[in-house]
């Protein structure tokens, strides 16, 4: 049995047993009022919803197992797997051990790189990793064994199916760029190499200095959950708690993750921030930013990569890619445009009302940072994206199999019942 099966087995039962005490003792204390503009408003801040691996206060951003992001901006992705799904970081056995194990599932079945070569070529990235990892359902060990196992082991199944998925990501995800782009034939992975590294790798972008496989472990790192009731998450734990498997599961929350307002955005930044640059004929002042800023918002578009359903603050996110671009490229007329763009248009958004928060979120400064080290190509960036938050997406996953959470089902009522509530 590895040494992360060992691990959840030996914690597992305590928090279990925790947790069902509580929900027995309190099961009747209220946590949360729905207003009538919630109900009309993407059940905004109802608190019914548990998440385990991560928290976003409004005005920290991001926490994982009770760590700020600028505790583990320099762990690699297998080490925040291990924190997600354990709430510790792994010792070095630990990550040794989560290491050999995802490497002896790296391999993927050959009908993967046969469907994926057979889908028209102007196909998204975004539905092309999404076709393969549902095309591998049949290979879900939860599935097979669905008939076979008490409750309790469901955790266990939906782990295995995790990591087999966790471990094939990059070299699917490289390939959908190779195929994708015309970029010439796969390449195998890099026996030994972390998930990050081994990424950067098989992308096959220029790396003499390895800067780019650190992009690549920082981007999987910062991207990889961020509580239960973002689109991709929430939308994953419902068809997951309908007992559908991992692969079934997890595209369903990546297909919400290719929506504009969520993952795509990251694409449709970068894109916003070359077009200024096209417009004003290299770096633009910041005036100049200001003025395509408003004319961007007067056009009733929004302003890609700045506003938050929940954060308040500059995501912390940002700040760690920010951090990134500063010590790696800072001379990157790109990047300095992103930078000028941080200080101007929170300072437009501001004078904006309705927006509830003018900072930056993660996707205002990721895009810049790919595109210096050659990634060019914005379609695929949601890709990269979901690579990462698959490892939150499985991780949850585990989590709520463990806890035996019951199939989602709230309410919903026609408007006439509504207004009946309301009126009395
Ligand atoms: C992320 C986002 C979807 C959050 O939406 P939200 O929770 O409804 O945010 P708000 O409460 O601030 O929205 C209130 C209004 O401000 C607008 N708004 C919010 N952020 C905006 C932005 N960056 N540019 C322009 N308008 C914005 C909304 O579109 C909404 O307008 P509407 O009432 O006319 O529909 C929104 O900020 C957005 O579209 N941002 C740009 C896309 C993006 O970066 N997405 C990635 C998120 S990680």
């Amino acid at each position: 049995m590895s040494l992360l099966k060992q691990k959840l087995a030996g914690i597992l039962p305590d928090q279990i047993k925790d947790i069902k005490a509580f929900v027995a003792a309190n099961g009747d204390k209220k946590v949360s009022e729905v207003t009538l503009a919630q109900a009309y408003g993407g059940i905004r801040g109802v608190k019914a919803l548990i998440c385990d691996t991560s928290e976003v206060p409004p005005d920290k951003g991001l926490i994982i197992r009770g760590k700020e992001l600028g505790e583990i901006t320099d762990k690699l992705p297998e080490e925040i797997l291990w924190l997600l799904l354990t709430g510790e970081l792994p010792n070095k056995e630990e990550l040794a051990d989560l290491q050999a194990d995802l490497q002896s599932r790296q391999d993927v079945p050959t009908y993967v790189w046969n469907i994926l070569n057979e889908m028209p070529s102007d196909s998204h990235p975004m539905a092309m990793f999404n076709t393969a990892i549902l095309v591998m359902q049949r290979e879900s060990k939860f599935a097979k064994n669905y008939n076979d196992i008490t409750k309790a082991e469901y955790w266990e199944y939906t782990l295995e199916d995790s990591l087999d998925i966790i471990a094939k990501l990059p070299a699917i995800a490289a390939f959908v760029y190779r195929k994708r782009f015309d970029k010439g034939a796969r390449i195998e992975p890099k026996a030994g190499a972390d998930l990050g590294e081994n990424y950067a790798h098989m992308l096959g972008l220029n790396d003499d200095k390895g800067a780019f496989a650190n992009l690549m472990r920082l981007y999987l790192t910062l991207h990889s959950d961020h509580e239960g009731g973002n689109v991709s998450a929430f939308s994953a734990a419902t068809v997951n708690s309908a007992l559908s498997d991992m692969y079934y599961s997890l595209t369903a929350g990546l297909n919400g993750l290719a929506g504009p307002l969520h993952g795509l955005a990251n694409q449709e930044c970068l894109k916003w921030v070359l077009e200024t640059m096209e417009m004003f004929g290299g770096t633009p002042t910041d005036e100049q930013i200001e003025k395509y800023t408003w004319e961007t918002l007067d056009a009733g578009k929004v302003i890609p990569g700045y506003g938050h359903a929940v954060l308040r603050v500059t995501d912390p996110r940002f700040t760690a890619f920010h951090a990134f671009g500063l010590e790696n490229c800072s001379d990157d007329p790109v990047f300095q445009t992103v930078d000028r763009v941080f200080r101007v248009v929170p300072e437009v958004l501001k004078q904006v009302e309705k927006i509830s928060n003018p900072w930056p979120n993660v996707d205002a400064g990721s895009g810049s940072l790919l595109y210096h080290f050659g990634l060019k190509e914005f379609e695929y960036y949601t890709v990269l994206f979901s690579v990462s938050r698959a490892i939150g997406i499985c991780s949850q996953s585990v989590i709520a199999r463990a806890y035996g959470l019951p199939i989602t089902r709230p309410k919903s009522l026609p408007t006439a019942k509504f207004k009946q509530l309301v009126n009395g």
